[in-house]
């Protein structure tokens, strides 16, 4: 009886964990442009370091993202930072994305042009 009850918990917690699972792709799906590039784990994940507005379950390595104006003179800046942060700080620990080619130069603009706006 109580092995049956514990097999019991843990197959509703497997189903459960896979709900949410299935949620995040339900919101990722939702999401379009910049935003998804951000959010989505298979693209861009910057929340895995980064806090970002709405972004659920963020990582605290780098800064949280936002006012980035006031931060960088251009977008020009900005999305050269995006493409290969090492050339502003070799020791950063973040990923250069546009010369290791896990975003394209598309991909990038669209992140600048959401991020940017992000107050
Ligand atoms: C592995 C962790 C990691 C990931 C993933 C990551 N970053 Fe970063 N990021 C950092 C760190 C650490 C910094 C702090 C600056 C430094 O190290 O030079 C930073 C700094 C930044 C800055 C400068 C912010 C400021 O106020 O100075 C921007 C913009 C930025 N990241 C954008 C992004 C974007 C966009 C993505 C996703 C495509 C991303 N980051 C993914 C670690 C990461």
């Amino acid at each position: 009886m109580k092995q049956s009850f514990i097999f019991l918990s843990c197959l509703l917690l497997c189903a459960c964990s896979n709900v949410d699972k299935n949620f995040d792709k339900a919101v990722e799906s939702t999401l379009s442009g910049g935003k998804k590039i951000a959010f989505t784990f298979e693209l861009g994940n910057c929340l895995a370091c980064h806090v970002i507005a709405e972004g659920d379950a963020p990582g605290n390595i780098g800064p949280e993202l936002k006012s980035l104006p006031l931060r960088f003179k251009d977008k020009t800046q900005l999305h050269q930072f995006i493409w290969d942060a090492t050339q502003f700080n070799p020791n950063t620990s973040m990923p250069p994305f546009g010369k290791n080619k896990i975003l394209n130069d598309d991909e990038i603009k669209q992140l600048v042009d959401y991020l940017w706006e992000l107050k």
